[in-house]
This record gives C-alpha cells, sequence and structure tokens, in this order.
C-alpha cells in the first residue's frame, strides 16, 4: 500500500508507487460501474462535499456519482449559491463544512494554490478539482488510467499535448504524471500559449504542431480557455485554427492506432474538428467514464481508516 496522503492536491510529487495505486484500485471501481446494481458500501457512514467556485459538469458530477455509489452521503456548495457570495472566506467556508462531519472536502478554485490553503486548515481529506492554472490532478488520472487501459502501458509512449498550454492545468498535471510514468511527453502550441519555465518539466517542446504529432502514440488537445485568454496571446480564432486545430489530416502524422483525447468541454472546429472528436480513435466519451472509476477509487484511498488495511 503506497497512498498514505490525508489529501490529493496535485500529481506533482506523486511517486510512481502511489499513482499505480490508484489506477489500480480505479480499475477494480471500473467494474462497479458496468454492474446493473451499482452500490458498494466502502463510503457507508462517511460524508463528502464538493466545493466549486468555477463552473464543472464532468468533476462535480462524477464525484457526486462516486460518492452516492460508494453510499456515502454527499452534497455539492457552489460559490454562487452559497455564503461565499455574502463574501465568506475559503477558511471559513471550509471550516463551518468540516463542522458538519465533512470527511473529504473537492474543491475547485480559480485561484492556484487555494486548495493547499484549504488543505493546511481542515482535518478533513482535501482534492484538489482543478486550482486556477496550476493542476487538475483527478483528470490526469483518469487521462493516465485511459491511457493504461488502451495501451496496456504507459511506459515509453509518446504523448503530444497539444493547444493552449500556459493557461491548462490539465496539461501541467499530466505532464507530471505522464513523465513520472515513464511517457516522452511533447507539448505544442503557439509561443504566446506556452509556459517560459517549460522545458523544466522534461518535456519537449514545439511549435510547429505537425512536428509533434510525428509518431505519437496519443494526441491530447486542450480546451482553449477563452475565459482564461489575456489580450494579444493570440492574432484571432480562425488564425488558431488553422495552425493547431487537430483534424484529419494532421492525424495522419501520428502512429495509425493513435489515440485521441480531450478532457472536455470541447470547442469544436477550434481545438479538435467534430469528425476526429467522434471518431473510432477518439476516447473522449471512455475518459469520462473513467473519471467515475478513478474519483470512486480516489475516495476510498483517502478515507481508508488503516491505511495499511489491504483491499
Ligand atoms: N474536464 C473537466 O474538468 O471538465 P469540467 O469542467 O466539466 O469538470
Amino acid at each position: 500500500m503506497a497512498l498514505k496522503r490525508k489529501d490529493l492536491l496535485g500529481i506533482r510529487g506523486l511517486s510512481r508507487d502511489e499513482i499505480d495505486e490508484i489506477l489500480n484500485t480505479a480499475e477494480l471501481m471500473k467494474y462497479i460501474l458496468i454492474q446493473d446494481h451499482k452500490r458498494t458500501p466502502h463510503l457507508q457512514g462517511r460524508s463528502i462535499v464538493t466545493l466549486f467556485y468555477e463552473n464543472s459538469t464532468r468533476t462535480r458530477l462524477s464525484f457526486e456519482l462516486a460518492s452516492k455509489y460508494m453510499s456515502a452521503s454527499m452534497a455539492n456548495v457552489t460559490a454562487g449559491s452559497s455564503s461565499v457570495a455574502k463574501g465568506e472566506c475559503l477558511i471559513d467556508t471550509g471550516k463551518t463544512i468540516e463542522s458538519m462531519g465533512v470527511d473529504v472536502v473537492v474543491i475547485r478554485h480559480p485561484v492556484s494554490g487555494a486548495p493547499h490553503i484549504l488543505a493546511k486548515h481542515v482535518t478533513a481529506s482535501v482534492i484538489n478539482a482543478g486550482d486556477g492554472i496550476n493542476e487538475h490532478p483527478t483528470q490526469a488520472l483518469l487521462d493516465m488510467f485511459t491511457i493504461r487501459q488502451k495501451k496496456g502501458t504507459i511506459n515509453n509512449l509518446v504523448v503530444a499535448i497539444i493547444g493552449d498550454i500556459l493557461h491548462s492545468r490539465v496539461a501541467r498535471s499530466n505532464i507530471w504524471g505522464l513523465t513520472t510514468m515513464g511517457a516522452e511527453v511533447r507539448v505544442a502550441g503557439p509561443a504566446t500559449l506556452m509556459p517560459p519555465d517549460i522545458e523544466d518539466m522534461g518535456v519537449k517542446v514545439f511549435y510547429n504542431v505537425d512536428e509533434a504529432l510525428k509518431g505519437a502514440d496519443v494526441v491530447m488537445g486542450l480546451r482553449l480557455q477563452k475565459e482564461r485568454q489575456m489580450k494579444g496571446l493570440l492574432p484571432s480564432i480562425r488564425e488558431y485554427t488553422r495552425l493547431y486545430c487537430i483534424n484529419k489530416e494532421r492525424m495522419l502524422l501520428a502512429r495509425k492506432d493513435a489515440l485521441i483525447m480531450h478532457p472536455g468541454p470541447i470547442n469544436r472546429g477550434v481545438e479538435i474538428s467534430s469528425d476526429i472528436a467522434e471518431g473510432e480513435q477518439s476516447t473522449i466519451n471512455e475518459q469520462v467514464t473513467n473519471g467515475v472509476a478513478v474519483r470512486m477509487a480516489l475516495l476510498y484511498l483517502l478515507t481508508r481508516r488503516n491505511k495499511d488495511a489491504v483491499y
């Protein structure tokens, strides 16, 4: 048993053994998802709260379903409909939630590092469901789980991550995770959407997407984050699409059996063409299914009373 943490705040710093344990547990959890009766007692008596300061469909709903499939009590708090809108600060909100007997708080926040602050002030486990442009660890875990299920391994695969790397917490978490698991990670996008320290993260950097796609085993598109774009970073969406959209012609450069991934939501025809998003190589819907299994695994692993217990 490797995972003995109170919180899951990022992929950075997780060991290969810890990632393997989460993915192995998710495999068992995925088996539950294909049953007619999706109910296990793993989280009986536990309480889970999602605390979201940003919008979400996949992450929030999958945590909710994961909790319910494992018999936990669960509730959702959103910034706009809670006392956050009256000015309550993050720590007070966290302590209020914890005072109601909550075991796990799943937080999404626009500020990088907000989950880390919360984790220091509550005894409940904290799971980062996306913080600013920093990390989205559960997305990377479900992406790695999908790759491992489809390809049998992550080690030695070539993974090309294409698009707005600068604003992407998904890219950062995937880079930390995939390199830890032995993949060659390439990133490609406009120079204005590339973090200045990107090469320190152990990736190969490309500004020509076609070069990055050559021989790739996995092609991962990223959403162009219009809500986080600062003026002047892109000449126009049309120009971006011409140079960086993952389409049929470009996919001919990758391996024939390459996976096409995207965390969603997608901007159809901007970062990925519709035919490619819906084509045979696409894993987009399976990533969503795997998101539930991975989140079930994490909730289970973080709430084990005796973390040395054998599963
Ligand atoms: N991939 C992802 O985080 O999607 P949501 O914003 O819908 O949760």
